[in-house]
């Protein structure tokens, strides 16, 4: 059986990609099937915790005994995590979140014109999970660890490490992106870097044992806190 580590903790999850409309009718998304997500917030219920999953554009069933928010953009998505996390001891950022979003959504459908379509332009996203890290870098206890997930191919320990220190969290989820691994795949496989420690990989395998494996060096970081 599972350790109830988290018994008494408060989580916040995000899963899947959002959605950057365009017109009403059309979006910028990604391909995240929320998976990865879905099996973090069902492992740390099945671990004691109070879970509250931001699910993204989501095509899953609730997850039993979590509490689901559900929002479609980036924005949406930022206002559900850090309403929740200022009284969360865990944030987990497994979402895929657009980094750029169309400067202006129109308000009817965009026809087909005859010349040249218009270029669409974009504007950047706030980046929500260096928004987590500067508030707790300005003075606020909580939330306690903050994990941020990233997809690199290649020099993913130093382009990690770099993620890591630049976006302020604990530890940091890298995905070996590849063939059968990753996006819309039962299986995953990653490597956990941590703030200030050594790298831990996590060996291919069902997503739900990969979020098992990320939620035991959560609750190491919760049972021996780093002194800043
Ligand atoms: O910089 P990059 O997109 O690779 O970082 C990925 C991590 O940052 C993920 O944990 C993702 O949820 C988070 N993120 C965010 N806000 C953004 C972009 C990414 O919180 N605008």
């Amino acid at each position: 059986g599972r350790p109830r580590d988290l018994a008494g903790r408060h989580v916040v999850v995000s899963a899947g990609g959002t959605r950057e409309a365009i017109d009403p009718v059309r979006y910028l998304g990604n391909r995240s099937s929320g998976l990865q997500g879905y099996a973090l917030a069902r492992t740390a219920v099945a671990r004691g915790a109070r879970v509250t999953l931001v699910a993204a554009n989501v095509s899953l069933p609730d997850p039993a005994g979590a509490d689901v928010v559900r929002v479609e953009s980036a924005a949406e998505l930022r206002e559900a995590v850090l309403t929740a996390a200022t009284a969360a001891d865990v944030v987990v950022m497994a979402a895929a979140v657009a980094d750029f979003r169309p400067a202006a959504r129109h308000d009817s459908k965009i026809k087909k014109s005859d010349g040249e379509p218009d270029p669409i332009h974009l504007v950047k996203n706030p980046d929500i999970l260096a928004e987590l890290g500067e508030r707790r870098h300005a003075g606020g206890p909580k939330p306690e660890v903050i994990v941020g997930f990233a997809a690199e191919t290649d020099d993913v320990l130093a382009n990690g490490q770099a993620k890591l220190a630049r976006k302020g969290c604990d530890l940091l989820v890298v995905n070996q992106v590849g063939p059968h691994l990753a996006f819309g795949t039962p299986d995953n496989a990653a490597t956990v870097l941590v703030a200030g420690g050594e790298p831990v990989e996590i060996p291919r395998g069902p997503k739900d044992d990969v979020a098992d494996a990320v939620w035991d060096q959560v609750a190491n970081l919760l049972r021996h806190p780093r002194t800043p």
